[in-house]
């Protein structure tokens, strides 16, 4: 397994610095891991002058798996937008072909009160947002700042969805849910968009009913994306897969991270069509708590656990990795994020040792 680790800015190389711990303990028990790392970022921009340097790219093809930690810092806001730090991270989606962007959002039993919803509307909540991630507004041409005759600026952007790459997300969106309704029972995807308004989305609503036909035993329902950011608050627990574009599902996967307590905890993976993948904490590089051993490791480690199950097939490991989460945090291990007001709090370097401990 040949994995490229870039840490990235903010709180990325204390987080991954514990993810790694882990990785380092499942070689100690035999598995064949290397670990390469590279910079991207911010970081990539100090080092070579750009947010996603080529030996970085290159380091990233050449590996079986990717690990990221975050992007960005207060240092990079005033630089040209292809110099920013958000823009490493969107090229190597893009020149990886990770189309496909799995963001589970799920309720700890331990975690529940840790919610700012009512308990009993959140626990056992265990949804998965499926991001389609290198299409719409965030890619399409054109778009820029314009002039107007009469001397105004104009800002304009292009959301744009073609046929084939509607077809491949909703696929695989169509796969994760039967895989889940074994444990779940009914096999629901919930296909996100905004079809009263945007022509995009009445493509995208079409070919996902098309799709849809040819996996009989999954209901497929379809939302609006202003309904859907209400529903999720209203009643979280109707939905299992959640499919939507690239900015819906960025809005509300943000959304959907807070009714588990905290983003601390949500990991990612974003997979191509061999399911090569790059696996990130969903939380930024929060640069106001950097470096004070205070980040809530969880999301990263949680972020390996999908690695071993989507790139490596290793269900017995990713599980092997979530319960020693799950052993951490009923042991009463809490990171300030998850802590509740007035109990002890451990820091980022103590979480990734218990987590290794219980291994
Ligand atoms: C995310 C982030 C990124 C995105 C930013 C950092 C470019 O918000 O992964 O959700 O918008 O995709
Ligand atoms: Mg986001």
């Amino acid at each position: 397994m040949k994995i490229a680790v870039l840490p990235g800015d903010g709180i990325g190389p204390e987080i991954v610095a514990q993810a790694a711990k882990v990785l380092g303990a499942l070689r100690s028990d035999g598995l064949k891991i290397e670990l390469e790392y590279a910079h991207i970022g911010g970081a990539g921009y100090d080092a070579a002058g750009d947010p996603l340097p080529d030996a970085t790219l290159k380091l990233a093809q050449d590996s079986d798996a990717v690990l990221l930690g975050a992007v960005g810092g207060y240092q990079y806001d005033t630089l040209a937008r292809p110099l920013r730090p958000e823009q490493g991270l969107l090229r190597i989606r893009k020149a990886l072909g990770l189309f496909a962007n799995l963001r589970p959002a799920m309720v700890y039993p331990e975690l529940v009160d840790a919610s700012s919803l009512k308990p009993e509307l959140v626990s056992g909540l265990d949804i998965m947002i499926l991001r389609e991630l290198t299409g719409d507004i965030y890619f399409g041409q054109p778009r820029g700042i314009r002039t107007l005759e009469n001397g105004e600026r104009q800002g304009f952007d292009t959301m744009l969805y073609s046929e084939s790459e509607i077809r491949r997300i909703a696929h695989v969106g169509f796969q994760i849910a039967m895989k889940r309704a074994g444990k779940n029972g009914q096999a629901k995807v919930c296909s996100v968009d905004k079809a009263n308004v945007l022509d995009t989305s009445i493509l995208w609503r079409e070919i996902v009913g098309d799709v849809a036909k040819r996996y009989p035993a999954v209901a497929l329902s379809h939302m609006y994306v202003d309904n859907a950011a209400m529903q999720l608050i209203r009643a979280p627990k109707q939905f299992d897969v959640i499919l939507t574009g690239n900015i819906f599902g960025d809005i509300l996967s943000d959304e959907a991270s807070m009714l588990t307590g905290s983003i601390g905890m949500l990991p990612s993976a974003s997979l191509d069509a061999n399911n090569k993948g790059l696996y990130e904490p969903c939380h930024g590089s929060a640069p106001d708590i950097a470096g004070k051993d205070i980040a809530n490791p969880l999301a990263t480690i949680l972020s390996v656990a999908m690695m071993m199950r989507y790139t490596f097939a290793r269900e017995d490991i990713a599980q092997r990795i979530e319960t020693a989460v799950r052993s951490t945090l009923q042991q009463g291990l809490r990171t300030g994020d998850i802590a509740e007001a007035g109990k002890q709090r451990i820091g980022t370097e103590a979480m990734g040792d218990a987590v290794v401990q219980a291994l």
